[in-house]
């Protein structure tokens, strides 16, 4: 396989990203999404996090857009300012190839001088083996498992929960923040 680049993600790249993406909503059940967003809603959704200031990577092979992650905010109220939940999708083809640890960890090394201190996998299904592999493989721990909160392709599913700090974690206070 032609090395891995991995990189800051642009506007241009959002095709790629969004076909990607519209391959999990249809056939996966990593996303509870049940639509497939369409690239204005893309570019809408990638704007929204470049003005946060959040990390959006894609992985490269070949010249091709082969995947992505991003960190995004975990929940909108304002306790929650320094923790990220993230997500990675790659193309079904490039699975297994240690494309996705390497994004997950770049991933990780972006958030942390951001100042993030804990880093949420909300992980579609339990029987996704590849997402809970990965996340245990960067230092994730399972906190624990939603029973059947989703409905999709006729099933109820669970959802994983796993956990990572980041930087110093809970180890020190915020440099700039009391509240
Ligand atoms: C989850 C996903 C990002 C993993 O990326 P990947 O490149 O396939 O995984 P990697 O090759 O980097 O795997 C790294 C490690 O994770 C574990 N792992 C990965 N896939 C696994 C699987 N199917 N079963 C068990 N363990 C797995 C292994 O420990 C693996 O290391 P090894 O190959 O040396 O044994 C990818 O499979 C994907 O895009 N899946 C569909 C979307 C999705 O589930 N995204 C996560 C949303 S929370």
């Amino acid at each position: 396989m032609s090395p891995l680049e991995i990189r800051p993600a642009t506007v241009a790249d959002l095709p790629f990203i969004t076909e990607i993406y519209e391959h999990a909503v249809r056939y996966g059940t990593a996303t509870f999404e049940l639509i497939p967003p369409d690239l204005a809603e893309m570019k809408r959704r990638f704007g929204a996090l470049m003005d946060g200031g959040f990390p959006y990577l894609v992985a490269i092979v070949e010249g091709r857009v082969v995947g992505y992650a991003y960190a995004s905010p975990y929940r909108p109220r304002p306790a929650y300012r320094f923790t990220v939940e993230n997500s990675v999708y790659l193309q079904p083809a490039v699975h297994r190839r240690g494309i996705g640890l390497q994004l997950l960890q770049k991933l990780i090394d972006e958030c942390e001088p951001r100042g993030y201190r804990q880093m949420i996998a909300v992980i579609g299904d339990s029987a996704n083996a590849g997402s809970i592999g990965v996340h245990s493989r960067c230092g994730f721990q399972m906190i624990g498992t939603h029973p059947n909160v989703g409905f999709k392709f006729g099933r109820w599913l669970d959802t994983v929960m796993m956990q990572r700090g980041l930087g110093e974690g809970a180890r020190t206070l915020p440099a700039d923040e009391t509240n």
